[in-house]
């Protein structure tokens, strides 16, 4: 075949053409997706280079270097004028979204958080007993039978589980019903003398006005050659005045827990009667009139704690104690509903910062 000049001039016009098209199709584009419509248009596998591309199969050989040259040319120069009109449109959207950005509107200020009454009555007590050389310890919630109880001189059939049913992982993990575990945890890892206190939520199968399924308690546990039934009377007497104010006395009364012996619970005179029992003339609500209040349970180490994590119970001597947080802090903050702590409203947390 020979040269076919009239074909080949109608491939280069056409090329010219599609240009110049393309370039007047980018000035009319005025969005993103109507530059990416010229390039499918013009670049596309069915487009009008391809079209034109394949007009050039037909000519002789001795054509189609000249004709291939001006369509990679053609192309490039399609590319450069899309790729330009894209960053154009992206620069004027810029630009636009700018526009409406007014750096003088005073901003949004954040929500300042506080924390809550049940934190900071835990960090408070903690506080108290860091100063007296306590140590902080932690532990987890998912505990084992072992810790929560056995060690703690309550076998599988102890009565005194009855009160502190909890939800069972396994027959023997469970969700820890008290922060006692960290006294056995403590005195497994360490030697004496300990000096904890253990903070931290704790979880029964109780839930009505005065009980929640999760709650918090604050452990502590003090073990040495010697100690004594008046140090652990002091110690908490002191936290006690410490928390609610220098006029709050104490009394001890008798009690039982598995792993004291003697045990005892606490009480402190009532924080809103000052222990008289009455307010303006009617029984106080609080302490119903007694002008005390139950705030926790303590007591000496029994013997057999001792033998369970390996202290010899002829050489030590221990005291522990353990209260809920929530009842510290509504005595301490005159909250009156137990639910309020976990209701997560802010006109009511918001007022302990
Ligand atoms: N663990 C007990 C409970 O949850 C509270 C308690 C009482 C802890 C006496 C103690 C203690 O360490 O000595 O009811």
């Amino acid at each position: 075949m020979s040269s076919d000049k009239s074909a080949v001039t109608g491939i280069l016009d056409e090329l010219n053409r599609l240009v110049g098209e393309c370039e007047s199709a980018l000035g009319q584009a005025s969005s993103l997706d109507a530059v990416e419509a010229a390039r499918v248009e013009f670049l596309g596998r069915k487009g009008r280079l391809a079209q034109a591309m394949s007009a050039m199969a037909s000519l002789p050989g001795e054509d189609k270097p000249a004709v291939g040259k001006a369509a990679n040319e053609a192309k490039a120069r399609l590319n450069e004028l899309l790729d330009e009109a894209q960053q154009a449109r992206k620069r004027a959207a810029a630009a636009a979204a700018y526009a409406d950005f007014d750096p003088t509107v005073p901003g949004r200020a954040p929500l300042p958080g506080s924390l809550h009454p049940v934190t900071l009555a835990m960090e408070e007590v903690a506080t108290i007993f860091q100063r007296l050389g306590f140590e902080v310890v932690a532990g987890p919630e998912v505990e084992n039978d072992w810790n929560n109880f056995e060690a703690l001189n309550m076998p599988p059939d102890h009565p005194a589980r009855d009160m502190q049913d909890t939800l069972y992982v396994t027959d023997s993990i469970l969700l820890r019903t008290h922060t006692s575990p960290l006294q056995v945890r403590t005195m497994l890892a360490k030697k004496p003398p300990v000096a904890i206190i253990a903070p931290g939520k704790v979880y029964r199968r109780d839930s009505d006005l005065t009980h929640t399924p999760m709650f918090h308690q604050i452990e502590g546990l003090l073990v040495d050659t010697r100690t004594s039934m008046g140090d652990l009377r002091g110690v908490l007497a002191h936290m006690c005045r410490k928390l609610f104010g220098e006029d709050t006395r104490t009394r001890f009364r008798p009690s039982f827990f598995p792993f004291t012996e003697p045990s005892s619970e606490v009480d402190i005179t009532c924080s809103i009667c000052k222990g008289e029992g009455s307010c303006k003339g009617s029984p106080c609500r609080v302490c119903k009139g007694t002008g005390w209040i139950e705030i926790l349970g303590c007591g000496m180490v029994d013997p057999n704690v001792f033998a369970s994590v390996g202290y010899d119970p002829e050489k030590y001597v221990g005291w522990a104690f353990g209260m809920g947080v929530e009842r510290i802090a509504m005595l301490k903050y005159g909250i009156g509903d137990l639910r309020m702590f976990f209701e997560n409203d802010l006109r009511f947390l918001g007022q302990f910062c």
